[in-house]
């Protein structure tokens, strides 16, 4: 009997993508070439599931092309390259990735407030850089981490994670803006206040963005709200490309606006706005917060794992979309 066919968009682990091939019909992409919408349309043809990446987008027009996919396992929590919609219409299963990389997307978040706040990777270039023929006394001073507040907008598991380890860890006072409000019980395991985001903007030192993108949060940081920050604060965006507007973000840095930002996420990556490219006071990272080996493999296995479980036992295990198998 033939195996039922798969397109695996990107490179993966090649153990896992050895236990698709095990039992699925797979076209695979190790080179890792990145597709443009048309070759993903051709290869995605006569398929019934596909692994993706978040550099896959998934839409009408790709489902009106592909009309025996059943499932689009995306290789990530975020999945603002699918359009759910339009896959929930056409009958088409979409999952991600949760859980898997909770905490080591919060250890990331962490590494990017101290390195940034504490000026890591401009102090490294400096040194590189031949420049340091000197101690002085306020040579990189930076921000205070320990004891300030930070902001978090966007408490799902990975705000909370940073919550955990502002407030246990560094003993912060942590703000939390969210389209809902934690229940009291988590609100006081994470230290967590509730505020507007107006009083976030304000009080944080550190504001620390976790938030999904979608059209309502396109642009929750722009130049009016860089505006209210204190001049002192730190931005860290770990969450996506186009929760913060980067050409002010840039144009805030460079007139600091606010003292300086780590962003892990860009509007239209991998390219990267080329005036953050010339500020010092910002660190920046290629869109690495989950990236541990553990944690991406993990991410790998559930993504195989939630297609095995659909397409060969009808099963679902982080379904986007569950009103699809009802
Ligand atoms: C990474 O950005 C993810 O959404 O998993």
């Amino acid at each position: 009997m033939s195996k039922p066919s798969i397109l695996v968009a990107r490179a993966i682990f090649p153990e896992v993508l050895n236990q698709l091939q095990q039992v699925f019909d797979v076209d695979h992409n190790q080179d890792d070439v990145v597709m443009s919408p048309a070759e993903l349309h051709a290869r995605m043809k006569g398929k019934v599931g596909a692994l993706t990446t978040g550099s896959e987008r998934i839409d009408g027009p790709l489902l009106h092309a592909c009309p025996g996919l059943k499932i689009v396992a995306n290789m990530a929590v975020g999945y603002n390259n699918f359009d759910v919609d339009a896959m929930t219409k056409a009958g088409v299963l979409a999952t991600n990735t949760p859980d898997v990389l909770t905490e080591t997307t919060a250890d990331f978040g962490f590494a990017l407030l101290m390195a940034t706040a504490r000026r890591v990777t401009e102090s490294e270039h400096f040194l590189r850089d031949g420049k340091w023929t000197k101690w002085s006394y306020d040579m990189f001073a930076g921000a205070e981490v320990h004891g300030s507040t930070v902001g978090i907008i966007g408490m799902g598991r990975i705000g909370q994670g940073i919550a955990r380890r502002a407030a246990h860890g560094f003993g912060m006072q942590v703000l939390y803006h969210n389209r809902s409000r934690l229940s009291p019980e988590l609100e006081l395991e994470c230290k967590s206040r509730y505020v507007d985001k107006t009083t976030l903007l304000r009080e944080a030192d550190h504001v620390v963005l976790v938030v999904p993108y979608s059209a309502a949060s396109h642009h929750t940081i722009g130049a009016n709200e860089l505006a209210q920050m204190k001049p002192t604060a730190t931005l860290i965006n770990i969450a996506r490309g186009g929760i913060v507007d980067d050409a002010a973000l840039a144009k805030a840095l460079k007139d600091r606006r606010i003292a300086a930002a780590g962003l892990d996420v860009f509007e239209g990556e991998p390219q990267v706005h080329p005036e953050l490219l010339t500020v010092p006071n910002v660190v920046l990272t290629p869109h690495i917060a989950s990236a541990t080996v553990k944690t991406r493999m993990a991410m790998a296995q559930l993504a195989a794992d939630n297609l095995m479980d659909y397409l060969l036992r009808g099963q679902t295990r982080t379904p986007i979309n569950p009103e699809v198998c009802a």
